[in-house]
C-alpha cells in the first residue's frame, strides 16, 4: 500500500456567532495516501471548505491534528509552513482569487517565481491549452467568464506540481464540456506525476473519480 502523506484525526472546529455557536467539524478524519485520489461531497453548509482549508493548512482547527508528510502542522514555525506549503500543497479556492493586475499567465506563474526565481512557462501554458485557455493568456482577470478564471485558478493551483492537490468545487462555474476537461487534466496530473488530490464537489461526474468518495455529514466523513 503507498504511503501515508497526509492525515487528519479528530478535528473539531466551531465558528461563534454573537451568542451561538455553530459546530461544523466533530471528531472529522481523514487519511490520504500518495497517488490517491479523494472526493468528498455533502450539502451546502456542511462543511466541505471548512474541512479542505483545514486540510491545506490555511486554518487551524479548535481540537485535532493534521500531519503532512510526516510533519505535525501546528508545531511547524511560519518558515517551515512555507516551505510546506510551497513545495508540497496546492491550492484551488472555491472563490477564486486571482490578482487583478496581473494576466492570466503572469496569476499563474506566480507561485512558480516564489519557488525558482525565474521560471519556465511551457509548463503552465501546456496546461492553458490542455483547458481550451491558449487564447486567453494574456488577457486579465476582468476580461474573462467566471469559468474561464475558475481554469486559471486550477492551473495556479497545480502548476508547481505539488504532491498535494486540494481543489474546492473546481467545476462549480464550468459546463459540461469544461467540466470533463477539467476532469481530465485532474486526473493526468495524478496519474502522471503522481499528485494526490483532494476534491471537495457537487458534481456527480467529479465525485466519480475518487479513489475513495466521502460524504460530509453532521461534521464527520462518511
Ligand atoms: N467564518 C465563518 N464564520 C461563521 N460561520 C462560518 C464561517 N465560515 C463558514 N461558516 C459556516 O460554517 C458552515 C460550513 O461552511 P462551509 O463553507 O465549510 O460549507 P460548504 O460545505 O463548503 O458549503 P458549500 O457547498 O455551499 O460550499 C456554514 O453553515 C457556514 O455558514
Ligand atoms: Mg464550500
Amino acid at each position: 500500500m503507498e504511503k501515508i502523506i497526509l492525515e487528519a484525526k479528530n478535528i473539531h472546529k466551531s465558528y461563534k456567532n454573537g451568542e451561538k455557536k455553530l459546530d461544523v467539524l466533530s471528531g472529522f478524519e481523514l487519511e490520504l495516501r500518495e497517488k490517491e485520489i479523494i472526493t468528498i461531497t455533502g450539502q451546502s453548509g456542511s462543511g466541505k471548505s471548512t474541512a479542505l482549508n483545514i486540510l491545506g493548512t490555511l486554518d487551524l482547527p479548535d481540537i485535532g491534528n493534521i500531519i503532512i508528510e510526516e510533519k505535525q502542522v501546528d508545531k511547524l514555525d511560519n518558515k517551515h509552513l512555507s516551505i510546506l506549503r510551497n513545495k508540497s500543497i496546492g491550492f484551488v479556492f472555491q472563490f477564486h482569487y486571482l490578482l487583478p493586475e496581473f494576466s492570466a499567465l503572469e496569476n499563474v506563474l506566480i507561485p512558480t517565481w516564489i519557488k525558482e526565481k525565474r521560471s519556465n512557462s511551457d509548463y503552465a501554458e501546456s496546461l492553458f491549452s490542455d483547458l481550451g485557455l491558449s487564447s486567453k493568456l494574456h488577457s486579465f482577470p476582468n476580461q474573462l467568464s467566471g469559468g474561464e478564471r475558475a481554469r486559471v485558478a486550477l492551473i495556479r493551483g497545480i502548476v508547481n506540481k505539488p504532491r498535494i492537490l486540494f481543489a474546492d468545487e473546481p467545476t462549480g462555474n464550468l459546463d459540461e464540456e469544461n467540466a470533463s476537461r477539467l476532469i481530465k487534466l485532474l486526473m493526468k496530473i495524478n496519474e502522471k506525476y503522481n499528485q494526490a488530490i483532494v476534491i471537495t464537489t457537487h458534481n456527480p461526474k467529479v465525485a466519480k473519480i475518487g479513489n475513495k468518495k466521502f460524504k460530509l455529514e453532521k461534521g464527520k466523513l462518511n
